[in-house]
């Protein structure tokens, strides 16, 4: 996938006109129209026309818009797959993924060069971190927290200690095959300062950017996801080494003290991308 902010994806029932209309005006990266859990049974099918309707319409600027299919194995999925390829979505997520059979038939139920983003939510899921990330056309993992933590029997506190090894793993497997990692969300919507942590978290575990369940969570997330004045400082003094004709065949520099190499030149341009312009 192309580097682009993918810092605040957030969420909403595509049942829920209003919202589908607030998030055209609110500065998320990626706006998750969402057919499945947040989508009580005898709304599926007019949600599923308003998400088409809303991709119909546009208006999200630069925002990528991404929907949440129903799984395959429930009497909406095959449909929502259906109606959702080709439709310029810039991408579909798909729930409940055991394996790489999952993602084939997704793939194939929904046609067509839609990227695929995969809920990493089932405990078979996270046995199954590479074959998933190597399946044939996903680009995306997306944490689902709230359902690991249902299936294993966990029982996560603040400091998420039993889904880090999960996380360590499913983010590696994501970047190792070049696709985005986005965390789960927060679910305790007023609690600024828990949700302020857990982005610090998440930037730490290497994530591209988090799952988000209201509007009141974009702000933190983006500022927790955005390179800030240090790391933009270092980046460039990293390029401006670099760029020294002095050292232009060395692999290894002294920089304040501190060894860099052109591993850290490659990060260091990474940061500069995601920085918002001088
Ligand atoms: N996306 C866009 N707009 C949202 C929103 C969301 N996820 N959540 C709330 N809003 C809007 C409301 O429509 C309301 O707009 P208004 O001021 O124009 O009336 C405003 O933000 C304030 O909403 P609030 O009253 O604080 O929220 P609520 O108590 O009505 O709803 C939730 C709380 C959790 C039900 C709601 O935030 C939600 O549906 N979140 C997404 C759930 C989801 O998609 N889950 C699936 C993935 S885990
Ligand atoms: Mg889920």
């Amino acid at each position: 996938m192309t580097a682009r902010p993918r810092r605040s994806a957030l969420y909403m029932p595509a049942s829920n006109a209003k919202a589908i209309a607030k998030a055209r005006t609110l500065p998320c990266d990626v706006v998750i129209l969402d057919l499945e859990d947040a989508v009580a049974p005898e709304m599926k099918d007019a949600a599923r026309a308003q998400a088409l309707a809303a991709l119909g319409e546009g208006g999200f600027g630069d925002r990528e818009v991404v929907v949440r299919a129903n799984a395959l194995s429930t009497p909406w999925g095959a449909d929502d797959l259906a109606a959702l390829g080709g439709t310029g979505a810039d991408a579909v997520l798909a729930p409940k993924i055991d394996g790489a059979g999952d993602i084939a038939a997704c793939v194939t139920a929904l046609g067509g060069t839609t990227p695929l983003w995969v809920m990493i939510e089932t405990a078979r899921s996270v046995l199954r971190l590479e074959e998933i990330a190597s399946a044939p056309g996903v680009a995306g993992f997306v944490m689902g927290t709230n359902d690991l933590a249902k299936e294993i029997g966990m029982r996560p506190g603040g400091d998420r200690l039993p889904f880090l090894g999960f996380i360590a793993n499913a983010v590696a497997a994501a970047h190792a095959y070049g696709l985005v990692a986005l965390d789960g969300v927060y679910n305790a919507i007023d609690d600024a300062d828990g949700l302020a942590r857990e982005c610090a978290q998440a930037v730490t575990f290497g994530f591209d950017g988090k799952t988000l369940i209201h509007p009141s969570q974009i702000d933190a997330c983006n500022r927790a996801f955005s390179p800030g004045a240090d790391e933009i400082a270092w980046a460039k003094a990293v390029k401006a080494a670099f760029d020294d004709p002095a050292n232009r065949d060395k692999g290894a520099i002294r920089l304040d003290g501190r060894m860099v190499e052109r591993l850290h030149l490659e990060q260091a341009l990474r940061v500069l991308t995601m920085a918002p312009p001088d």
